[in-house]
Formats: structure tokens, C-alpha cells, sequence
């Protein structure tokens, strides 16, 4: 194919002196000459194990060149590829100044050059921006006149590189992603990654958008995550080194796909207890562990926010699907869901309760003391079966995945059916009451 890459810093000069190196005819395009003339005389403008070669045989071979006219890098080009900077602004946000530009200067580029065969011209964003920018910042280019014989489809195509292996994460991707709703972008990607054997993830512009940030947000709080743990064991006189590296060999809970799916507050005997324990042996030795420490308050928040939803509503009249902290488990100590049932009949609503296992006459110790503590009347809450807990409920709150409990919820077809579990199934999440959590 030929591509246009625009932005010759560490991801463009990668991806350019890669995709050249594929077969590709590339033209690098960047507003700084001296990037420019590094490629044209076969050098890298930036330092990345493998980089040097990689050009040096690119621009050798005449599939790679570099300019600082896009007029030039759009001559018959099939694919332009946007990956200028975008750095932070004084406020934090992404600066889009460099995105707004490139797109200026290929939409002016447009009038001069040729399109390619075809006419279709598919721009893809690789730089990182927010969800929403692609369609604000691109979407021009779709709906908007073009010159003649030019029309364009967009997507968005994060890139994963780590500098110090650009080279060799370019050929070797944790994933391909292509966001994008046009099926004209959808096959030009396909043919520019063919030579990766990699199956492509098409999804929509935005959730490609958000998975680089979902990305180096794990990144950034896992280190974090390894520091905290370090500073408090250290205090304590033991080696987070060694801890750590015991820890990772946990592939089934810890370096794995547990706990990583959008859903409810975290409760139950062991996490917040442990986590208050942890915070005040910090406390105790003037260590600070701002991230971890916050965990809880972050949870918090998301009891409250459900809470806050209902209660904005006119609607006064609960059911909750689900008590126990998770199911499968008649343990009620620090439920998120009982606390929720707490707050709901505190406001005076009208609350009923269905758990296919938490069944109070059979509580005892522990449980039933917190069960007490939290909600005194709670066996008049309970109703022995669904339909009698969904009777007359306007809003149903689900956080278990009973199959009786959600067939039964699919028949009520209350106002507002909040989903606190993420996996409730079609027949639910097409009710028109259907609301995620945070989804
Ligand atoms: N560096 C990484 O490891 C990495 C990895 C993945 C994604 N990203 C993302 O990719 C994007 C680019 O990152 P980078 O590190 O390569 O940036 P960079 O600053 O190294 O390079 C950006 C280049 O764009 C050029 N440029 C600016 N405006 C231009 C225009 N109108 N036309 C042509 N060129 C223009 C600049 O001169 C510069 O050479 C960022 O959004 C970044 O967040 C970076």
C-alpha cells in the first residue's frame, strides 16, 4: 500500500521504517526538517534498539522516504497515519493542537494531490487521545466536502510500543485494534497489517480510544501498586522483593484476568479489612500509600453513586436481586449490596430483597450479627422468591446472575433494572429499564 505517515517521532519513525520494511511504500511527512532529513539520508531521527537498520534498509530499498510536504506524502496514498504528539497542557488534558494540524495539512494537501485508486483515503489515528476526538477531529474529513475524487474513512489504531523496544513490540503487538464503524477502514487496516499474524479487534472509535489509556493507567498503578507494598513491608523489616516475586507467581488471582472486569464495590470478611489493616500499619511507621489507601473511598463512591441514582429518580418502590458480597456465598459482613439495602431503607424507600442463598433463618455467628447490626427488620426485606421480592418494584438492582432471579426480572420489565454484575445476559440487558453501573 501506500502510506502517508505523519509525525517522525518514536512511534511514526518506527511505524514508517516498519511497514517500509513489510513491502509498504511509505512517505514520512514531519514540520521538523532536521527529522526529515535524518530519514532521507537512511538515519533515525530517534534512538530505539534495531531503529538505525531498519531505516538505513527502508530508505536503501525506496520504500521509505520523508518530507516535510504533505502534499507530497498524500500523492496517490492509500492510508494516511497521524502520530504526532500529544502532549500534556498546562491544565492536563491532551494538547490536540499537533492532531488539529496534521489533519489541516492533509485536508489542504487534498487539492493538489492525487487520490488514490479508488478515491478512498482511509486516516487513522495512532497517536493517543481521548474517547470522542477521532469523530470530533476527523469526522470533518468524512461529512465534509472534499476536493474532487477524494473521500475518506476513518479509525483509530492504538499504538503499543514501549520505547527501548519500539522495534520489536511493532512486530510483535500485545494486540491489534482497529476502531472504526467504516467497513472501507476496516479492509485497507486489514491489508496493512497483513503481515502480522495477529487477528484484528474491530470495535468502535471510542472504546478503541480508551483502551491505551485502560493500558498505561495498569501500568502506571501496578508499579505503583509494587512501590506502596515495598514502603510499607520495608518499615515492617521485610524484603518486597521477595514478597513480590512470590506474589507474581499467582496467575490464577494476581497477574491474571480476575478482578479486572467493570462491576460493583469490592466487601465481603477479608478485603476491607485487610486493606484498613494495611493502612494503618503504614500509619503506624509515617509511611504514606496514597493509592492503595484510597482503594477504599473509591469503592465507596460506588456504593454511593447507586445509591445517589435511585434516589434521583421518582421511583421509591426497590427491589434488590442479590445480597451476599458475591455470589454463591451466604457471607453478609461489609457487603457492598447490604450496605445499599441499608441506605435505601435509611431514606425511607420501600425495599425488598431476593438472595437465592442468604437465608436468615439459617444465618448465625458473624453473619447474622452483621446482618442485625446492618438491618434489623431484614427478614420482613426478604421474600422467598423472586416474583414476590419483584412485585410492585420499580427499580430492581442485580447483582446476581441466578437464572431463575434474572428470568424473573425479565418478566417484571421494571422502569430501571441496574446491572451490578456486567454479565446478566441478553434477555436483561434489552429491557428497556436497563441501565450498567458503569457502563
Ligand atoms: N512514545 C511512545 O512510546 C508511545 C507509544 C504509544 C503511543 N504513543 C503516542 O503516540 C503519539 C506520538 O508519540 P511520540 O512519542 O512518537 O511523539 P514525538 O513527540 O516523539 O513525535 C511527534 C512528532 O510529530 C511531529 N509533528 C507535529 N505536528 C506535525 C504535523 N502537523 N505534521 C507532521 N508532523 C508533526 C513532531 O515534529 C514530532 O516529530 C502520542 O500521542 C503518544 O502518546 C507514544
Amino acid at each position: 500500500m501506500k502510506v502517508a505517515v505523519f509525525g517522525l517521532g518514536y512511534v511514526g519513525t518506527v511505524t514508517a521504517a516498519g511497514l517500509a520494511s513489510r513491502g509498504h511504500h511509505v512517505v514520512g511527512v514531519d514540520v521538523d526538517p532536521m527529522k526529515v532529513d535524518a530519514i532521507s539520508r537512511g538515519q533515525s531521527p530517534v534512538v530505539e534498539p534495531g531503529i538505525g537498520d531498519l531505516v538505513r534498509r527502508s530508505v536503501a530499498s525506496g520504500r521509505l522516504e520523508a518530507t516535510t510536504e504533505a502534499r507530497h506524502a498524500l500523492e496517490c496514498a492509500d492510508v494516511s497515519l497521524l502520530c504526532v504528539g500529544t502532549p500534556s497542557s498546562a491544565r492536563g488534558d491532551s494538547d490536540l493542537t499537533y492532531l488539529r494540524r496534521a489533519v489541516e495539512d492533509l485536508r489542504d494537501s487534498m487539492r493538489e494531490a492525487t487520490p488514490p485508486e479508488g478515491g478512498v483515503h482511509t486516516v487513522v489515528v495512532r497517536s493517543t487521545v481521548p474517547p470522542g476526538t477521532c469523530a470530533k477531529v476527523l469526522g470533518p474529513l468524512v461529512t465534509g466536502e472534499l476536493p474532487q475524487g477524494w473521500s475518506v474513512a476513518i479509525a483509530m489504531c492504538p499504538e503499543f510500543l514501549r520505547e527501548g523496544s519500539g522495534v520489536e513490540d511493532f512486530f510483535a503487538p500485545p494486540f491489534v485494534v482497529v476502531g472504526t464503524d467504516d467497513a472501507r477502514a476496516q479492509v485497507a487496516l486489514r491489508e496493512l497489517f497483513a503481515f502480522l499474524s495477529h487477528d484484528i479487534h474491530y470495535v468502535d472509535l471510542g472504546t478503541a480510544e480508551s483502551l491505551k489509556y485502560a493500558c498505561n493507567a495498569f501500568h502506571a498503578v501496578k508499579v505503583t501498586f509494587a512501590n506502596e507494598m515495598g514502603r510499607v513491608f520495608a518499615a515492617f523489616g521485610v524484603d518486597s522483593r521477595r514478597v513480590m516475586d512470590i506474589f507474581i507467581q499467582d496467575t490464577k488471582l494476581n497477574v491474571s484476568h480476575a478482578y479486572l472486569r467493570p462491576g460493583f464495590a469490592f466487601g465481603g470478611s477479608c478485603l476491607p479489612k485487610d486493606l484498613r489493616a494495611l493502612q494503618s500499619m503504614a500509619r503506624s511507621h509515617d509511611v504514606e500509600i496514597p493509592m492503595v489507601g484510597s482503594a477504599l473511598s473509591s469503592n465507596e463512591m460506588l456504593v454511593r453513586s447507586v445509591v445517589d441514582r435511585v434516589l434521583q429518580t421518582e421511583y421509591r418502590s426497590v427491589c434488590l436481586v442479590g445480597l451476599s458480597f458475591k455470589m454463591d456465598t451466604d457471607d453478609l459482613r461489609e457487603s457492598p449490596n447490604l450496605e445499599v439495602a441499608e441506605r435505601f431503607v435509611g431514606k425511607g424507600l420501600d425495599v425488598r430483597i431476593y438472595d437465592p442463598i442468604v437465608n436468615p433463618d439459617k444465618l448465625i455467628g458473624a453473619n447474622l450479627r452483621h446482618l442485625q447490626s446492618k438491618l434489623a427488620h431484614v427478614n420482613r426485606l426478604l421474600a422467598a422468591t423472586p416474583e414476590e421480592a419483584l412485585d410492585g418494584a420499580e427499580v430492581v438492582i442485580v447483582s446476581s446472575s441466578d437464572a431463575e432471579a434474572l428470568r424473573a426480572v425479565t418478566a417484571a420489565s421494571p422502569k430501571l433494572v441496574i446491572d451490578l454484575h456486567g454479565r446478566l445476559g441478553e434477555d436483561v440487558e434489552q429491557l428497556s429499564g436497563y441501565a450498567g453501573v458503569s457502563w
